[in-house]
């Protein structure tokens, strides 16, 4: 049988249609929005909004989240056709498995474990700094980073990061949440978003007052700013470069806050669990992006325009918790506030990380259905009824990143894998057309050809743009992953085992 053995789409639906023995169909089109909109905001809107206005894009922040967007929604509206038409758990992997094939199916599932278990890694890390930050820096250096980390204080001592605690913490209560039930997942999961939402809509309208207008002019950064330097005379913004001022800099600024837009592709992992999933998964994925695309822009025109943009530059003043800065420098009388959006972000970071676990385990949960990882991943709790195995596993394997390895290295293999699986599922909702022209589509990407093109060029150049040592360990990542398919899971395969394989959709008619 070839490398590029494709499930039938009766195969596809005839698991999904297996729902005495599957997981349970408990989410509306209002659980899947809150669900997208719980993965959306975090750390980028929190922390990449200040970082994006002061590097590259000054005040015209507003217009990098518009750009980020459009390649965003692009996606969005493929992973809605999918999502629609192939209701069943898994994502993208489940997606390429029906149009590429299943070699490419092990490539991009292999992919996501980046995007949503090293997400959940890199989130939990920044939980455990801003719960540091709440708690007034009271926790030991040594027992919230990982050995990797180490600073000297001002008496000169040297301290060395031992295990970054709170960050396993977090992992360990949000599995257990995870393993109790979807419909309590999802219920923690409305309540997060209804706070952090409404914190984002309060400082918006309470900031919209201290805006000074002379902090939006000129809108984009000139080409002559000159470099700012720390106390120490060393460089930390120079604007000279192409993609660092100008019109340049609203691109550059749209690659650092691409991050605050990942986690709505994660609505359509959970296919399975939708009540309705033509009607609600295009619904739950584009309600999402759309809701908080919204609140970027009004979020990026309040932030810099009450605080200027060079105070997000400064390491004496903006750089780090700007938010809590903007609001405690330029908003008086309005100190509650800095604390409650702390509060806030840990909430969001929180949500984040729970739909990135959940993401996580119901990919595990289909691919070990199919055969390519091993059974334990598809294990379903005799009561709760979620992959509770799955859970436990990958606890152990994010906690083990969440609790050794610096943040910043699992940031970008984030983006990486995110791209890589926008790119094909873009590819192959148009591939799909082609072959498979008659398939009921409930919900159809307009213009496919001319969206699917664009979605995968631009999600393309923007896999270019990260950093060499991203690209060579995700390299590392994916060699690995070929490894373990030939080895394992080629010879495990369903597909390729015809005593194992699916019943059809007839079967359950
Ligand atoms: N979009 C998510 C965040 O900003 C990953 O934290």
């Amino acid at each position: 049988m070839s490398l590029f053995a494709k499930k039938s789409l009766d195969q596809m639906l005839a698991q999904a249609a297996d729902g005495e023995k599957g997981l349970k169909r408990t989410l509306g089109a209002g659980n899947l929005i809150a669900l997208g909109i719980g993965a959306i905001i975090g750390a980028g809107l929190f922390v990449r909004t200040a970082a994006a206005a002061g590097e590259a894009a000054g005040p015209a922040v507003t217009l990098s989240f518009i750009v980020a967007a459009i390649g965003c929604a692009f996606a969005g509206l493929c992973y809605a056709e999918f999502a629609a038409m192939i209701p069943i758990a898994g994502s993208a992997y489940a997606y390429s498995y029906v149009t590429m094939g299943e070699l490419i199916a092990w490539i991009i599932g292999w992919a996501l474990i980046m995007e949503y278990a090293l997400g959940a890694a890199t989130v939990s890390i920044a939980w455990s700094e801003y719960l540091n930050k709440l708690l007034g820096g009271g926790i030991p250096y040594e027992w919230c980073h990982s050995p990797f980390e180490s600073f000297t204080d001002t008496a000169g001592v040297l301290h060395k990061g031992i295990i970054n605690a709170p960050a396993l913490l977090i992992l360990l209560l949000l599995t257990l949440l995870l393993i109790k039930g979807t419909q309590e997942s999802a219920m923690v999961n409305a309540i997060i978003v209804f706070v952090k939402v409404a914190i984002v809509i309060i400082f918006i309208a309470i900031g919209w007052h201290f805006i000074k207008p002379e902090n939006h002019s000129p809108y984009l950064i000139p080409e002559n700013t000159a470099a700012v330097k720390d106390s120490a005379g060393k460089v930390i913004a120079d604007y000279s470069g192409w993609n660092k001022h100008g019109w340049g800099g609203v691109l550059g600024g749209a690659a650092i806050v691409f991050f605050a837009f990942i986690g709505f592709d994660a609505v359509s992992t959970a296919a399975q669990e939708a009540k309705n999933p033509k009607r609600d998964m295009p619904i739950g994925i584009l309600g999402s992006l759309v809701i908080c695309t919204v609140l970027y822009i009004l979020f990026g025109h309040v932030l810099t325009g009450v605080a200027n943009w060079k105070d997000f530059v400064d390491p004496e003043k903006g750089r780090e918790a700007s938010v809590a800065y903007a609001i405690s420098t330029y908003m008086h009388g309005y100190g509650w506030l800095a604390t409650a959006v702390t509060v806030a972000i840990l909430a969001g970071f929180s949500s984040v990380i729970l739909v990135m676990l959940m993401g996580q385990s119901r990919i595990f949960y289909t691919m070990s259905n199919d055969g390519l990882i091993p059974k334990a991943f598809g294990v379903l709790h005799p009561k709760f009824k979620t992959p509770y195995k799955a859970n436990w596993i990958l606890f152990l394997f994010v906690g083990a990143f969440a609790a050794f390895v610096p943040g910043s290295i699992a940031g970008d293999l984030t983006s990486f894998g995110t791209l890589f699986a926008f790119v094909l599922v873009s590819l192959g909702v148009w591939i799909l057309r082609v072959k498979s022209p008659h398939i009921q589509r409930p919900f159809k990407t307009p213009m496919a050809p001319v969206v699917s093109v664009l979605g995968a060029v631009i999600c393309l150049a923007m896999i270019v743009g990260l950093d060499k040592r991203t690209l060579m360990v995700a390299f590392g990542w994916m060699v690995i992953g070929l490894i373990v398919y030939f080895s394992y899971s080629k010879k495990n395969s369903k597909l390729r085992n015809p005593s194992d394989i699916l019943p059809k959709a007839s079967d359950f008619e």
